[in-house]
């Protein structure tokens, strides 16, 4: 058996009490050090950790796919939400299991950050850099969602030189698009624990420099109007013609 849960992010207190069962009977605890750290507390002292980072994480998950088929009972966590830029892993899982596995949700740094700035994800667009193949339509993506007048909610993209999409690259992109350097942009680090909360305007950001722990938030410069009823007592207010 093998399962992909999301825990944390950054701290335990964000894991459901599913994945903290799932954890405390399992066989096998497979994960990045990082993640793993956060559930450590919770992993039975006789089962069996598989630590991996990005590097081995193929050859470490293959070692974890021999122990499922072997009968163990696997567990894989993830960071936040799987499906919140935890896809591209969740293939990596299931490309070394052969076939697809069960996954468990758990709170993404994005819904941690949404609560915190009170923004609605109705209004919202999530986008994350932090992942493996061609940026190119998901730059393009973020320049039309604040073109659309909808919030942002950003994961760079830490890696190395190369690649490396960090809130200064972003804001540089955006204000080359066309995007005003003085649209105002959050930046928000560690999340969860003693976090850093970062204001100025994309040009600001442009210079400011933060950890791999961050996530950005753009907000519309034209929030939505209040669409429910009108309060007792105010008259509603009549519908377009
Ligand atoms: C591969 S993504 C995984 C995101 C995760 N699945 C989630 O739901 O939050 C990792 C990136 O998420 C962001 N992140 C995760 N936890 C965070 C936290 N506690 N505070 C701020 N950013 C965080 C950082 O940008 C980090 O490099």
């Amino acid at each position: 058996m093998i399962i992909c849960i999301g825990a944390g992010p950054g701290d335990v207190a964000y894991l459901t009490q599913r994945g903290a069962q799932l954890i405390r009977d399992a066989d096998v605890v497979a994960g990045f050090e990082a993640v793993l750290n956060v559930v450590r507390s919770l992993i039975p002292a006789e089962a069996q950790v598989i630590t991996m980072g990005y590097r081995d994480q193929v050859a470490k998950l293959d070692e974890v796919a021999v122990e499922h088929h072997a009968g163990k009972k696997c567990v894989v966590v993830f960071m936040g939400d799987i499906h919140f830029s935890g896809f591209q892993y969740l293939e990596r899982v299931e490309r070394a299991c052969g076939h697809p596995v069960e996954s468990l949700p758990g709170i993404s740094s994005a819904q941690i950050l949404a609560s915190r700035t009170k923004v609605c994800f109705d209004e919202t667009t999530f986008i994350t850099f932090h992942r493996r193949g061609d940026l190119t339509p998901f730059k393009r993506h973020l320049v039309h969602v604040l073109e659309d007048q909808r919030n942002a909610i950003v994961i760079p993209c830490p890696w190395d030189e190369a690649r490396s999409f960090m809130p200064w690259h972003i804001a540089a992109y955006l204000i080359e698009q066309g995007i005003p350097p003085e649209h105002p942009v959050e930046v928000w680090e560690n999340l969860t624990r003693g976090d850093a909360e970062w204001h100025g305007s994309l040009a600001e950001c442009a210079e400011h420099r933060c950890s791999d722990m961050s996530i950005m938030l753009i907000r519309t410069l034209a929030p939505m109007a209040s669409q429910i009823e009108a309060a007792p007592g105010q008259a509603e207010t009549a519908p377009a013609k």
